[in-house]
């Protein structure tokens, strides 16, 4: 193919020198040595350009592009599935160096004896049910480990039936996270685990000093928790445990991962052109790899505002602005969207049941693009949180765009852990 582009240019080239020169030469009366001179300098002239020409066209497809497409599955299904739509001019150019995978976990967490009894004792107390007050009530009940570490309800139901506001967030890899719950009000895992035993709708007890008591009334804990401090048995010590046992609760390497560790077979078509969806839309700023949340690292602020678009019908469809997050600010903690399939139903509310939706409406109130969806007409944002009218050229996904996004997000989903309930 390059090639033969050469040979036009030459040919295009040797034509035009041929006019010029016969037109120059008559004009200027030249002799026959300055007239082989002249065509000589343009000659060598023209070459010059079409080897140019030729190893630009050469370079072009980048490194990055031509690994994609020697997965010959991808390729493939690039033509099979989507011959029918348009393909937005994306010729799937993964940068993949860019991407990270998640880091190899660290052997050394569980590798000390100490360690593996602490999480021992983080288990039986994560699956107690007695550390609430109807005795009927443990972690493990909104945090239901083998689907996805969440409840998959609205809100999650604690003691005596009571609902509280918000969704459950799953407990799978918040060992990656740096701030908890939606609001990232608590800054460590430990933290976290005292809030739910004293939440009125959640476990109910009074008091910490109750889950306390509770614990010291039981010898295995007893007896657990005496080898590994010499102090007396106090709430630190159980929400170490605690937290001990959830930072084994990761869901290890996703089709994803393996697609950026080298792996050209790892994704479909359709996932990675939802991957290169996710990055121009601008979903990355926001859910950075490798943990797909700015709550994952240290460099950022793990907070954003949602939503920064206002003006979406959408919004109030689901009620998504009432409750205004970390201070009453607007502002929420960015959640990882690692198994993000498996944790429906999405937002802090709970309101949004499919992940597709979801995906939608983070596209418009989040990144002010349009979406266009098969059963309504095309939903724009035109104003910005001051209400002052955005213009956007050509920031529309089609329904396909947000399906391949939708398959992107599924190939975020890792294998997870086998735990069972050690009181049955
Ligand atoms: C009645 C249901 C319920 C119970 C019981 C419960 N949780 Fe939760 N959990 C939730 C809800 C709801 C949230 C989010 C609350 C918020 O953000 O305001 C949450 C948040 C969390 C988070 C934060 C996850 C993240 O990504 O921010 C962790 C970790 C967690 N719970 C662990 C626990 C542990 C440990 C226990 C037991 C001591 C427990 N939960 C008991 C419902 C429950
Ligand atoms: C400006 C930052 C920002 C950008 C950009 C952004 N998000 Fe989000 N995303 C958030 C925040 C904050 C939340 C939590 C909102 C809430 O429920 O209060 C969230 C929630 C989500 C959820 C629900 C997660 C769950 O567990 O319920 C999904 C799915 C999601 N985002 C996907 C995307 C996609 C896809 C894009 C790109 C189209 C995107 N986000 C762009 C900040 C962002």
């Amino acid at each position: 193919m390059t090639l033969l582009y050469i040979f036009i240019a030459l040919l295009a080239g040797l034509f035009a020198l041929f006019l010029v020169s016969s037109e120059l030469s008559g004009t200027l009366k030249l002799s026959l040595k300055s007239r082989i001179i002249l065509g000589a300098m343009m000659g060598f002239g023209v070459i010059g350009v079409s080897i140019k020409a030729a190893v630009i066209s050469y370079l072009t497809p980048s490194e990055t592009l031509a690994m994609v497409s020697t997965s010959s599955r991808a390729v493939n299904s690039v033509r099979t599935d989507h011959s029918h739509i348009e393909p937005r001019g994306l010729s799937y150019r993964i940068d993949r160096e860019s991407w990270r995978s998640l880091p190899v976990p660290k052997e050394e967490l569980q590798d000390t004896d100490r360690i593996r009894k602490l999480i021992k004792l983080g288990e039986r107390l994560f699956f107690d049910t007695r550390l609430s007050s109807s005795g009927s009530v443990s972690c493990a009940s909104c945090h239901v480990i083998g689907l996805g570490g969440d409840d998959g309800k609205e809100v999650s139901t604690g003691i005596d039936g009571l609902k509280g506001d918000r969704n459950a967030p799953t407990v799978l890899n918040s060992s990656y996270l740096r701030r908890f719950f939606w609001d990232g009000r608590a800054a460590s895992l430990e933290e976290q685990a005292k809030g739910p035993l004293v939440n009125p709708v959640e476990m109910g007890l009074r008091s910490l000093d109750q889950a306390v008591g509770i614990v010291s009334r039981d010898p295995v804990y007893v007896s657990g928790f005496k080898t590994l401090y010499s102090e007396d048995l106090n709430i630190d010590q159980i929400a170490k445990a605690i937290a001990a046992f959830e930072r084994t609760l990761t869901t290890g390497l996703s089709p994803y991962d393996r697609f950026v560790n080298g792996d050209n077979q790892a994704l479909s078509a359709s996932e990675l052109r939802g991957m290169q969806l996710f990055d121009e839309v601008g979903c990355r700023s926001c859910h950075e790899d490798p943990w797909f949340t700015v709550a994952g690292s240290s460099h950022t602020s793990p907070y954003r505002v949602f939503p920064v678009y206002q003006g979406s019908d959408l919004l109030e469809r689901h009620d998504l602005t009432r409750d205004r997050g970390r201070n009453q600010s607007g502002v929420w903690r960015v959640p990882s969207l690692r198994n993000v399939a498996e944790t429906a139903p999405y937002f802090h509310n709970g309101s949004v049941q499919s992940l597709k939706e979801a995906v939608q409406i983070m596209a418009t109130v989040q990144r002010g693009w349009t979406v266009t969806r098969e059963e309504e007409a095309p939903i724009r944002i035109t104003r910005d949180q001051q209400g002052r009218p955005i213009l956007k050229k050509d920031q529309s996904l089609g329904n396909q765009d947000v399906e391949d996004i939708v398959n992107f997000l599924k190939a975020l989903s890792g294998d997870i852990p086998m735990i069972t309930n050690p009181w049955r």
